[in-house]
């Protein structure tokens, strides 16, 4: 008997009879985003837990992505397989050195990446995701400062984007992300000279891609620094025989799926997210049969959090 087969049934029709709908972020062990109603990138994933009619939602990805649907969502039931699935950029910062870091920058505009606790999100003003940083820092007008959170290699990409120099970067970084380095990626290019490339900007080589591509070691028309959204979007239409892709691994699944004509392939073929790997299909199973864990978050701390993630949101509708 194919044991998956049985897995993916029983997990649906408890899905089912609790009016649940499971979201999965694209670096989810393949079998968790197969079983999923949907498969996406963080912003994706916060705009489906805001706008679902399901009572229930089964958040299969890290902890501060299930957080973010319930701040959106507090009516519903927001259940993560464990609360154990952190994120080590995330952690980071906490909302005491943020406090501390306004303090040093009266009247600037904090701007937070998701990757972010609910008490960060609610010192915040709005939040960020890779795949809309760059429109979010350009809602803010040009002469008040910002501070940019935390991850530094995506900061870059900002300042780099916008042309801006007043932004203040946190130092953070994803230990998964800051270890795809500028050897990695020289090293796969060096190996596929003809290929495409897609960077994720939290990636430890996104400014060495950029550096290689303006000096032309590095065809510019080929170099791309995406969200993983905008990976998917990129893979689709995409002519090119091979790509190189630098970001968490599990985001080869859904890019082999959009385009099965192309080769993707890693450019550090061990960078997995350990906590994203947290979320097992016996836990997924769990999660449906007792409801654990469920994620809670303070009123007071959720409703300022919920105002920066919306004015997110609405940027780009
Ligand atoms: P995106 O889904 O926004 O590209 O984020 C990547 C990430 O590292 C989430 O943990
Ligand atoms: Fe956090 Fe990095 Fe894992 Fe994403 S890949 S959840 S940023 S540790």
């Amino acid at each position: 008997p194919d044991v998956s087969a049985a897995w993916a049934q029983e997990v649906r029709e408890l899905a089912a009879e609790q009016n649940a709908v499971i979201l999965a972020h694209n670096y989810q062990a393949p079998m968790i985003q197969d079983v999923a109603d949907h498969v996406g990138d963080s912003l994706a994933l916060s705009r489906l837990a805001a706008a679902t009619d399901a009572e229930t939602i089964i958040f299969a990805g890290v902890h501060f992505m299930a957080e973010t649907a319930k701040i959106l969502s507090p009516d519903k039931r927001v259940i993560i397989p464990t609360a154990a699935a952190g994120c080590s950029l995330a952690d980071t910062i906490d909302a005491d050195q943020l406090r501390a870091w306004k303090a040093e920058h009266p009247g600037a505009a904090v701007i937070a990446y998701v990757n972010t606790t609910a008490e960060v999100k609610a010192e915040s003003d709005i939040c960020c995701t890779s795949s809309n940083a760059v429109e979010v820092v350009e809602s803010v007008p040009p002469d008040t400062e910002i501070l940019f959170l935390p991850d530094m290699f995506l900061g870059a990409h900002v300042r780099r984007q916008t042309g801006r120099s007043n932004i203040h970067t946190w130092l953070g970084e994803c230990h998964v992300h800051a270890d795809i380095s500028p050897s990695d990626l020289v090293g796969a290019m060096t190996r596929n000279p003809d290929a495409e490339l897609y960077v994720h900007p939290e990636c430890g080589c996104s400014t060495s891609a950029l550096w290689m591509a303006s000096s032309g070691e590095f065809p510019a028309d080929r170099t791309h620094i995406l969200s993983t959204g905008g990976m998917l979007d990129a893979a689709r239409s995409t002519s090119s025989q091979t790509v190189l892709v630098a970001t968490e691994i599990g985001m080869l699944h859904q890019l082999r799926k959009a385009n099965p004509g192309t080769d993707f392939r890693a450019v550090n073929p061990q960078a997995s997210c350990r906590f994203m790997k947290m979320i097992t299909p016996e836990l997924m199973l769990q999660a449906l049969r007792t409801g654990r864990d469920e994620v809670q978050v303070e009123p007071a701390i959720a409703a300022h959090a919920r105002a920066a993630v919306e004015r997110m949101i609405a940027i780009g509708k």
